[in-house]
Order: C-alpha cells, then structure tokens, then sequence
C-alpha cells in the first residue's frame, strides 16, 4: 500500500495522508543550520552540531510519536485545528505534505480554509523559514487567530533532557515587537541566541511553556487556544517558549501571507549588549529584513531550487523504468549529501548527542558525493587523515565542532585506515587532481606529514598487523561493529563498541584481506605516481602475499570464511552451528580478484544466492545466531533476524551488485538492486514502513518476526554504496584514474539507456544501445561520431560530447 506518490517533475514525494507508517522526514538545510521535519511538521533544528547548538527541542522515543516541533494552530470562533494535523489532529478536508530536495510543503484545507506552510532554510544564513499563506474558500468575510509554537532548547541536547536542576532556573527570553529572543546563558559564557519572528504585527505572544500549554495540557490542548488569546507570558527559567498570535481578517476568497523565521546569531563578546541586560540585536534584525517579504522569500526559493538542480545536474539517467530514474536522478544523490552533511549525528533513529564524524563513515559517505562536491569532499578527507596516528591506525569518531578524535571510543577498528585509500582513491579518479596527494595534513601526533603518507601508513597498517594465518587481525572489529571477536563480554550493559580485553587476540579478518586486495592495487597506483617505485614494488609483493593467505586459509568450500576468532577458530563456515556464511568478504573477495581464474567467485555468488537472497534484499549471514556467543560478541546479542544477525543490512548489499557484474551477472546485479532500493518498495509501505524516497540501515531478515520491515533511515552507508553499485557497476559510467569507463552490466532485456555526467569539466551526453541484448561487454564506443580504442573516455578538452556506446 503507498501512502503517496513520487511527483519526479518537481523532485517532490508528495505523501497524502498524514498518518503514515512511520514519520517520514526531510532534512532543511546543507551548510551550517540544519533542521528535521517530519510530514506533520515535527522535528527540530541545530546550529552545526546536532548535540551541543540545539535550538529547538524535541523528545526522542516520545508518546505518541514524533511530539515536538514547529506547530501552527488557526483559531476561529472557540474552535482550533492544526493545519500540519500535528498536534491537534483534527481530521483535515484535504492533506498533503511535498518532501523536496532541502525544503517540505504542507498543504491542507479545513473548514473552508486553504493554508500552504513552505519550510526550508535559505542558502547561505542561518535561519529556517515559515513561509504560511491562509486561505479563505468561503463566501464570506471571516476573522482569524494564528498561533505559532516552538519549545527553544537549552543548546547542550543532552543537558537540556536530564539536568533540570539547574536548567529549570537559567531559561532567559527578551520580547521586542513580534520577535520572540531566546538568550538564556548568554549574559555568561555563550556569545549567541535564538530568535523566532513574524513579518507582521502581533496580538500577543508567549514565552514560557507552562503559560501557553497549562502543566497538565498536551500540544494538543494548549490553554492558550482554549481561551483564543496569548498570555504575553516571560519565562523566568522552566521552559523557554516562541509562540506569536496574530489576528486576521480574510474577505471571501481572499489569502495572507506570514514568513516566520528561526534565527541563530553570534556576537563577538565586545558585541554583546545594547545596553546593560539587553542583547545586541543588530545582526538579527538585518536578518529579519532579509526575508521579509514574500517576494525575497520566493527569491531564495528560487535560489535553493537551483543550487540542488546544479547538484544533481552532474550525473542523471534517461531509463524506462520510472523507478530506476527517480532514485538515481533524485532521491539517492539527495541522500548522499544528506549523510556527507550529517554523518550519522541527527536522525529520527539517532538521536544526535551520541555519535561523532565516523571515520570508516565518512570515508564511505563521500563515495557518493565526490562527483557533486569535490572541493567539500577534498576538505573531509584531511580532516579524516588529521585524525590518524602515525602507525595508520586511526580514531574511529572526531567531533565537528572541535574536530578532534573522540576519546571515549578511541581507535582500534582494524578496517578504518583502509577506508582513507578508497575515498582518496575516488576523489583523484572523479577530478583528476593528484595534488591532495602533496597536500600537507599532520598525524594526530601533530608530525608533519602529507596525505600520502597518510595512505601509506594505512595500506602498511594492515602488512604490519597480520595474524596467524598472514591475514588482517581485526582488532575491535572491522566493518561490521558487532563481531566482537576480541572482547568476551559478560557484563550487563557494557559497551561492545569499547571493551577490548584481549588485547593480544589473534583474531583476523577475512573481509579486511579482501578490502586491501580490492584498493590495493589503487594505493600501487599512487605510489608510482609519487615515483616512490620501491613502496609500490613492497606494496605488489604484500597484495601477491594476501592473495595466497585468502586462497589458502580464507576459503570455506562455497564461499569466503568471514574470520578467524580468539581461538584461531573459524567464523562463517560450514562447520559453525550458526552464522555458517556471512556476506562481507564474499562482495570484498570478489571486488578484490579472488577466485576469478577459477571458478570460486561464481559458486561463491551462488551460494549468496541460494543462503542470504530473500524477498526484501540480502541478508547478512545465516543461520541467524540463536544463541549468546562470547566468542562473537554484539552480533549475537540481536534476536535473529535483527541488525547485524541476519538483518537485510542494506550497507552490503552493493558489495554483492558489484561483485556479481565483475563476473557478468547484469540480471542478478539488478535484481539485488531492485530488492532494495526504496522506489521499488514504494507500494510495500505499510511493511516496509519508513520513507519510501531514502535507503535505511536495515530490513527485518527473514528470521524476524517483521521480516521486510526497515529501520534507521536516512544516515547510513548504503546511500553511496548502492549509488557507486547502480552509477558505476550496473549503469557502468565508472570513474578512473585514467578516464571515465563505460561499462555497463546489466540484464539481458534492456535496450538502452542514456546518461548525462559531467565530469572532469566535460559534459558527457552518453548513449548506451544494447542491440544484442547483451549482459556486459562493449562492442564500439564513438566519441562525437569518431571512434575511440577502448572503453575509456580520457578527452576532457571540449565542453560537450556525444558518447554513443554499442554494447555486444
Ligand atoms: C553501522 C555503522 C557502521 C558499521 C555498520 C555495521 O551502520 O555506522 O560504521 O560499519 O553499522 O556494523
Ligand atoms: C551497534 C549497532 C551497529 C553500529 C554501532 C555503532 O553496534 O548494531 O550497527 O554500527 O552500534 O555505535
């Protein structure tokens, strides 16, 4: 069953009823103000750091659901509603809410009144605004309340949720007109505030919560709109408040319009005060100015709408198949930025006080959004590379507001220095630009070194960590923060991700073998590049060593082992009561050359097939873990069918696409493709439950009891895994050192497609026909009617080009 319908002309999923499965959300802003909105209108907003510049507040795991947020009610007459239906939920004549790239309409109409709330957060300032325009569909002369309400945050989010003792007594507001400023500790240590204004005159206003809900009344209830009239209230601590009312007065057929903004503003600490008590609110009311009006609000509109055109414009498909079209065109690489920007901080699944920039994170992330935002993606990876130790090893988290590696979960996770190659590897072969190899960035340590030397110190991570099989020890873990294999943990609650008591653990990692053997040969690449031809004959010789080591002691007789644990014992066999197969190194191996000349890969794929593949995607291992293994760790510690024990782990699943077109397999490339992405489970909503326009985390493994239901959307790794396996692998438009490959693989029944990516500063109009109905394989390239050698576009000299590939 769907609960809206995608609008691909506008970018838009329009949902059309409010009570959808799950709030489904949008992300408002990109830069440095961000805020979630929900289709009701839930949500909050932050300044930079979803955990410690909270604006607004907002109650996680909350009864009911999603309670909190931007909430507008109109008043007529001693009745109230809810435009957004949240909060009141009164049932609405007609509802719709437009989720698009960077901003959300709810439209709705009830009791003859149209009202049209346009949220998004203008390029460049720190704001958010309310665009609302009411309506009047009778034919008579009507008078209005508007209501607005919003709960400020105490700025640290953790804090504000568990210190009241002291926050009760700090919430500080100042009213000035219709502008409500939220200044609590500012008169100390903090050199910022809040505001929340409306372009327009105001009948009154509150400012602390208690007045404008009563202690015992709900968003749904509030007393102010009981009595149709603000209280003028000032919170003197409690908890902190905007709410403006406004009277209207609308003839037949007549409509108003309102821009209501959220502001935050700095000052330098010799800027703080007007006078004595009264904040400085130079900056704010220029802010104000700035989009007081309908015709400057349209303008920055406009300028939203084109900055995220511009985005997208660098790669887009021309597909029969609608489905295929909205999620590469749109909604994937909508989600690529989302998770570059927000990491894994700030989503209806996190929570926003727990998680730093990861680093294994960010290094995937930006897979998928070097081709939109090199410079920006440039920027990341130094940051990253400035969170390493000298050894390659790395802090798995740092903080973005101070930029500094997290102590608290430290380093350890054997995968993590990998990951660095591949995204340098993926930024040089979208732009060409060898320099960030020269560029200076220190280790941790604060020794100078340049990002090669960060690479290096990660390829030799591994070579310098090799177990007794010569395969990577794991550490912590490596991909997959679960497998545990060197903390037996027994205490209640302790953290998985953190204890580390065996040290001297001998468990290796199977996938991480797979992983160097797949960006291996990138790194040898490089090297030579800096004509450091030693390194890269040490460097071949190491690859020729792990390729040996997998061959000989990573092979189970139908596919790849997935470790050896504590004991030197092996982990996803046949020989294993539970987890006989785990899906990591099978995608890894295959990336990395494995069992190519032998035929292994195939009957490794096979097996995939036959033990992972079911209904909602692949699953990560199985048999799911029935049982607690100490051996194994948080893994086991899921109910079967859950999270990383046999959960669909959509993360992974890309792996397997693109290891399955390396041996040519386009149909079931496509399949596993299909399975997942959320346009083609559109009309499974009611199961699949969260937002049918963005990838999640997980689906419900076939061992859950709500097998095909998905959580954690949003903020996870597949978003660019699936677009490097759809982009690259499938469609086959492939980035490389050398040039842009073409080569596609895919199933046998399509004709064609065409593509349109811009790269290296040329714009690739690209024509794939596929006359002999043809997996993989490419017969003729013709490069503006000439054609070329090979598969490689390497000519970046004109502004335009006209590719026509023949398949065959
Ligand atoms: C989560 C983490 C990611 C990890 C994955 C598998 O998505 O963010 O770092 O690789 O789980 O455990
Ligand atoms: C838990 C989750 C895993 C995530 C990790 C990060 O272990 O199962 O997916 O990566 O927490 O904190």
């Amino acid at each position: 069953m769907k609960y809206g319908y995608f609008d691909d002309q506008r970018k838009e999923y329009v949902i059309e009823r409010p009570d959808t499965p799950y709030p489904w959300i949008n992300y408002l802003g990109s830069e440095e103000f961000f805020g979630l909105i929900s289709n009701t209108g839930g949500g909050y907003s932050f300044y930079k750091d979803a955990s410690k510049r909270r604006l607004t507040r907002y109650r996680y795991n909350n009864v009911p659901t999603d309670s909190g947020g931007r909430y507008y009610y109109i008043y007529e007459n001693g009745n109230y509603f809810s435009p957004a239906w949240a909060p009141q939920k009164s049932e609405l004549d007609s509802y719709q809410c437009r989720h698009g790239l960077g901003y959300t309409v709810i439209e709705s109409e009830k009791n003859n009144l149209k009202t049209e709330m346009k949220f998004f957060v203008p390029k460049g300032d720190n704001a958010e605004l309310h665009q609302i325009k009411i309506k009047n569909l009778a034919d008579s002369r009507r008078k209005l309340k508007l209501f607005s309400f919003l709960e400020f945050c105490l700025y640290d989010a953790e804090d504000d949720m568990t210190n009241f003792q002291r926050n009760f007594n700090t919430g500080e507001v100042e009213v000035d007109g219709s502008t409500i400023y939220h200044k609590t500790e500012y008169r100390e240590r903090r050199n910022h505030y809040t505001f929340y204004n409306v372009n327009q005159e105001i009948a009154g206003f509150d400012t602390d919560r208690e007045s404008f809900l009563g202690l015992y009344n709900s968003f749904a209830e509030p007393q102010v709109l009981e009595a149709g009239k603000s209280s003028n209230s000032i919170a003197h601590g409690w908890s902190p408040i905007g709410s403006h009312s406004l009277e209207i007065e609308l003839e037949a057929g007549e409509e108003e319009e309102f821009i209501f903004q959220l502001g935050y503003i700095e000052n330098d600490n010799d800027q703080k005060w007007e006078k004595p008590g009264v904040i400085n609110k130079e900056k704010a009311k220029k802010l104000m100015t700035k989009y007081n009006s309908s015709a400057k609000v349209e303008k920055a509109f406009a300028e939203l709408k084109n900055h995220w055109d511009k985005l997208l414009s660098s790669f887009s498909i021309e597909h029969p198949d609608s489905k295929l079209e909205r999620m590469v065109n749109t909604w994937n690489q909508y989600q690529n930025m989302v998770t570059y920007n927000l990491a894994r901080s700030a989503s209806y699944f996190e929570s926003g006080i727990s998680r730093g920039i990861g680093f294994r994170d960010s290094n995937q992330d930006l897979l998928g959004s070097a081709h939109m935002i090199p410079e920006r993606v440039k920027q990341r990876i130094k940051d990253l590379a400035a969170t390493q130790f000298e050894d390659g090893s790395a802090y798995h988290q740092y903080q973005p507001l101070t930029k500094k590696g997290n102590d608290k979960i430290g380093s350890g996770f054997n995968d993590d220095p990998l990951w660095l190659i591949f995204a340098v590897a993926a930024y040089i072969k979208e732009t060409g630009d060898y320099s960030i190899l020269k560029e200076e960035v220190p280790f941790n340590s604060g020794k100078e070194a340049v990002i090669f030397d960060h690479l290096e110190a990660s390829f030799m991570h591994v070579v310098n960590n090799l177990g007794p099989h010569n395969l990577p020890l794991i550490g912590h873990a490596d991909w997959n923060d679960c497998l545990n294999l060197s903390a037996f943990s027994e205490k209640p609650g302790e953290s998985f991700q953190t204890v580390s008591n065996k040290d001297d653990s001998p468990a290796e990692s199977v996938m991480i073998a797979g992983m160097f053997l797949t960006t291996g040969p990138d790194f040898i690449q490089l090297a030579k590049k800096m004509n450091k031809e030693k390194l890269a004959a040490k460097a071949e010789e190491a690859l020729a060593e792990m390729k040996e080591a997998v061959n000989k002691y990573g092979r189970d007789d139908d596919w790849f082992l997935r470790a050896y644990d504590y004991y030197s014992d092996k982990v996803g066999s046949k020989e294993n009561e539970y987890a006989e197969i785990f899906i990591e190194p099978q995608g890894f191996c295959i990336m990395g050359g494995i069992g190519l000349e032998d035929g292994f890969a195939e009957k490794t794929l096979a097996s995939v097939n036959q033990r992972l593949n079911t209904d909602h995607g692949l699953m990560i291992l199985d048999p799911t873990i029935k049982k607690y293994q100490l051996n194994l760790g948080e893994v086991s510690s899921y109910p079967p069918g859950y999270k990383e024990n046999g959960a669909v782990f959509c993360h992974n699943n890309p792996w397997i696409m693109i290891a399955e077109t390396i041996v040519g397999n386009g149909k079931r490339a496509f399949e596993y493709y299909s399975k997942i992405a959320p346009a083609y489970r559109e009309e499974i909503s009611e199961l699949h439950r969260t937002e049918p326009y963005v990838y999640s985390q997980m689906i419900a493994g076939k061992d859950a009891a709500t097998f095909g239901e998905a959580k954690n959307s949003w903020l996870t790794g597949t978003a660019a895994w699936n677009f490097v396996a759809i982009s690259q692998w499938i469609l086959g438009i492939r980035p490389e050192f050398e040039g842009l490959k073409i080569d596609p693989c895919i199933p046998t029944d399509w004709d064609g497609f065409k593509v349109q990516r811009k790269f290296r500063g040329t714009e690739f109009e690209i024509e794939i026909r596929n006359f002999d109905n043809v997996n993989k394989g490419v017969k003729k390239i013709l490069v503006d009617g000439k054609e070329i050698k090979g598969q490689t576009l390497k000519d970046f000299t004109k502004e335009k080009v006209k590719v026509e590939v023949e398949m065959g």
